[in-house]
């Protein structure tokens, strides 16, 4: 059993990895086996000591109380009771205090350790497990998805979502538990959902799942479409090396979901979301699915006329904008899970607007609290690192936003052929593009690996992209990078023009190309070294002396986003790799951020 909780836990480690632990029950007795770092530590802690028993739990971490060491590891024993534990217990430190005060001695930092103490007094006092686990329920508040196992009640796993994901799993006289349907897919693809509210307690004949209050309650059992994805890199060296490269396919399977390529036109499930009803789109994500938005913000002015309002899910719902259900919105997140982008979209579902949900996992809570879902086909993104799912994403809002003009009658159907076109090359320009630059961004990786201060600067929506090659460089380089509008220059980053901090400008040959092109010679006159990205016209158009150039192909407007973040990918990428970095799993990062 530990075996297959391991290989579990590696479905999951893209999400936390700074520690993992597992607990079996044998005969009697529960034990466990916790380790820090990696995965791979703990499998190796488990061939020296191995740990029988068929039934256990097993967690991989993303430290929020308590640094990421053994001691903080979860699962967290106390009194035997085992608990693991996704989420924030928010009012743990006042619990910690009235269990302290009644002689709980606290081993470990973390917000996870009240759980067990609670489940351990409340049973002390003769509570009935079930009994114990709902009163302990109902003490707690904060996000969580938690298992609790009992040394006393061996056969039973008792679970309890609030926030993060949980899924329980049919097997064939066993039964599963887990954070997501991807973990449960070697073992089984039957997968109930546990939504916000519900226990669950399991044993290897079923599940009965239950609200706080101990009301039995129904939920339904599907078949999930999530695949047992094969945990491997192919030839590549890291998942976002081997992500980089799967853009052209996968670019082509979410265009094929929204474009008719016999047609040239677009064909949106966009029912559930009336873009030509619509008075104005909130959109609304965090970190690189924002900076797609940004783009698709520009997107939906641009060729739908359709008013945007957009911002970082962490902020958007606390600014109290005025919202009114004749606006729609749309909410962006590669794992579908993202703590503030589900609280921002809840918000707008609160003020009475349609929901779309532009998503990479279907099963996800966003995409199941929405009314239209907009995959964006990229496969399993293991990178933390996120590439091909932003170019899919900025794929699907093209299309969409197309979509939306052709609605509105601001797109004609000429515009429309043409705007289809220009997206149905793209596979095959990003294939050249990748094979074209590749080793120049080798070569000129060497170089950015020793700065400690990189300026990206773009315009229009190469503006959004620079913010986003910042994020790219910054959180797997480690080196600080900051994306600007390059018109905001001379508005107070020029003071940091000097020879040690590069300055990439990303600037295809398109109507703003001269204003980025002043810019430059702003940056040059006060000696500062400028990497160039733009296209042939660009390149021909420009004498001034660079650091590099990296020319592109010159390709229209629409698509010229998708392209020109091949570059600042690829730059990123072998930055860290000279860097020495652990490109897929950055430090502090997590792949999917399910608390707020
Ligand atoms: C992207 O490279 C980062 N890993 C991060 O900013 C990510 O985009 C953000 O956490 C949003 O995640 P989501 O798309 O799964 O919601």
């Amino acid at each position: 059993m530990a075996g297959r909780l391991v290989d579990a836990l590696k479905r999951l480690e893209y999400r936390g990895y700074d520690s993992a632990g597992v607990a079996t029950i044998h005969d009697g007795v529960m034990d466990r086996r916790r380790a820090e770092g990696k995965l791979f530590n703990l499998e190796k802690r488990l061939d020296a000591e191995p740990l029988p028993g068929m039934v256990g739990i097993a967690h991989t971490r993303w430290a929020t109380h308590g640094i990421p060491n053994e001691t903080n590891a979860h699962p967290h024993f106390v009194e035997g009771v085992a608990v693991v534990h996704n989420g924030i217990i928010e009012n743990f430190s006042e619990l910690r205090d009235e269990l302290t005060e009644e002689g709980s001695v606290f081993e470990t930092q973390t917000d996870t350790e009240v759980v067990a103490h609670l489940m351990a007094k409340y049973l002390r006092e003769g509570l009935e497990p079930r009994a114990a686990m709902l009163k302990m329920l109902n003490r707690v508040t904060g996000a969580y998805a938690l298992a609790v196992m009992l040394k006393a009640d061996p056969g039973t796993i008792m679970a309890a979502r609030s926030g993060p994901p949980l899924a329980v799993g049919y097997g064939r006289g066993e039964m599963f538990l887990g954070s997501d349907a991807i973990a449960l897919s070697p073992f089984t693809n039957e997968i109930t959902y546990l939504v916000d509210g519900d226990c669950a307690v399991i044993n290897r004949d079923g599940v009965s799942v239950l609200d706080f209050t101990g009301k039995p309650v129904k939920r339904a059992r599907q078949i999930s479409q999530a695949t047992a994805y094969v945990v491997d890199k192919g030839n590549h060296r890291h998942f976002m090396e081997k992500e980089i490269y799967e853009q052209p396919e996968v670019i082509s399977h979410a265009l094929s979901h929204y474009v008719d390529f016999a047609e040239n036109t677009i064909s949106t499930n966009a029912a559930a979301i009336d873009f030509k009803a619509a008075s104005g789109l909130a959109i609304s994500a965090c970190g690189t699915a924002y900076l797609a938005g940004l783009v698709g913000k520009y997107w939906f002015e641009r060729y739908a006329r359709l008013p945007v309002e957009i911002d970082v899910a962490s902020e958007f719902r606390y600014r109290e904008m005025p919202l009114s259900p004749s606006q729609a919105a749309l909410f962006i997140s590669q794992s579908g899970e993202t703590a503030d982008t589900l609280a921002s979209l809840r918000y707008c579902r609160e003020n009475g607007l349609k929901i779309g949900a532009v998503v990479n996992v279907r099963e996800s809570t966003i995409a199941r609290e929405s009314d239209a879902i907009f995959p964006i086909m990229a496969g399993p993104e293991i990178g933390v690192a996120s590439t091909k799912a932003f170019t899919c994403q900025l794929a699907v809002l093209a299309s969409l936003a197309i979509g939306a003009g052709k609605a509105r009658g601001t797109v004609s159907a000429d515009e429309e052929r043409a705007l289809v076109r220009h997206l149905a090359e793209m596979p095959r320009i990003m294939s050249r593009v990748l094979n074209l630059i590749q080793p120049q961004m080798e070569s000129l990786s060497r170089e950015l690996s020793k700065c400690k201060d990189v300026l990206y600067l773009g315009r229009g929506t190469s503006f959004p992209l620079a913010m986003e090659g910042a994020l790219k460089l910054k959180e797997i380089s480690y080196i600080h990078a900051e994306g600007y509008a390059a018109g905001e220059l001379k508005h107070g980053p020029i003071a940091l023009i000097d020879e040690n901090m590069p300055v990439i400008v990303i600037a295809p040959f398109d109507r703003f190309f001269e204003k980025t092109v002043s810019n430059m010679q702003e940056v040059a006159a006060r000696g500062g070294r400028i990497i160039f990205i733009t296209d042939e016209a660009g390149a021909a158009a420009s004498k001034l002396p660079t650091m590099a150039t990296i020319i592109l192909p010159v390709v229209d407007e629409i698509i010229a986003p998708m392209i020109f973040s091949l570059p600042i990918q690829l730059l990123a990428y072998h930055t860290a790799v000279f860097m020495g970095t652990d490109v897929d799993q950055p430090r502090n990062l997590a792949k999917s951020v399910t608390v707020e």
